[in-house]
């Protein structure tokens, strides 16, 4: 499964880099517009700190299937190969999903998915990956986590190669019943990523540890020391 930082300020995102184990970096338009940056200067900041290789998702705003592919095309030309397009699953994001899959080099991410059959329609039109909206989803009364597994049965199901890359998480619950469903990819806000970890009874435990290991050898002392 890979893990991606759902977030544009650059602090925040080398912070979780230094800790956590990341695949790359998802954004989209409410989020660049939290960052109160230029768009296009914060997602060079980004792709210059992940490198080239990284995946960096970064998504389309026009209305017609026209303006979301030449934003497509500027969002490509100015931040490299590895730049999944994201494209909102309505009926003007699937003419431009299936216009810009022509192009096999075109990684495309179907975004703002609510259903599964939105996800199978933008599989079907050739997205590499389909993002649920899981909390989202729960927000409408339906269930998220659900939503998300059955997508990627049905991705199974079809023979489609499009990997599912859930969003909207608020606690590592969530996130832990999709890494036991083996969902291709999640993309998590730097709130969600630091509490996947925060465990007051780990805390403690190394507390003990080292005051103990003090007790045997000297204050701030480490094996280094002895
Ligand atoms: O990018 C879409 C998704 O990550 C949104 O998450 O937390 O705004 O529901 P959230």
């Amino acid at each position: 499964m890979k893990f991606l930082v759902d977030n544009a300020d650059i602090q925040k995102i080398k912070e979780v880099y230094r800790i956590f184990p990341m695949d790359g970096v998802s954004t989209n338009p409410s989020i660049l517009a939290a960052s109160g940056r230029q768009p296009f200067d914060v997602l060079k900041e980004i792709r210059e700190f992940i490198g080239e290789d990284s995946d960096l998702h970064v998504q389309v705003t026009g209305i017609t299937a026209d303006i979301m592919l030449q934003d497509a095309e500027k969002i490509r030309r100015e931040l490299g190969k590895n730049t999944c397009v994201k494209i909102p699953v309505n009926e003007e994001g699937l003419v431009a999903i299936k216009e810009l899959r022509k192009d096999s080099t075109a990684r495309i991410t179907a975004t703002a998915i609510y259903t599964a059959m939105q996800a199978f329609l933008a599989a079907k039109a050739g997205a590499n990956f389909a993002a649920p909206y899981v909390n989202r989803i729960d927000n409408l009364g339906a269930n998220g986590i659900e939503t998300a597994k059955k997508i990627q049965d049905i991705f199974e199901m079809n023979d489609f190669e499009t990997e599912v890359l859930a969003a909207s998480f608020k606690n590592s619950q969530q996130v832990l019943e999709l890494c036991e469903y083996g969902i291709g990819a999640v993309t998590l806000a730097p709130d969600v990523i630091h509490g996947l970890i925060k465990n007051d009874a780990v805390s403690t435990a190394i507390n003990a540890f080292n005051a103990d290991f003090e007790k045997l050898c000297g204050k701030g002392k480490t094996m280094k020391d002895v």
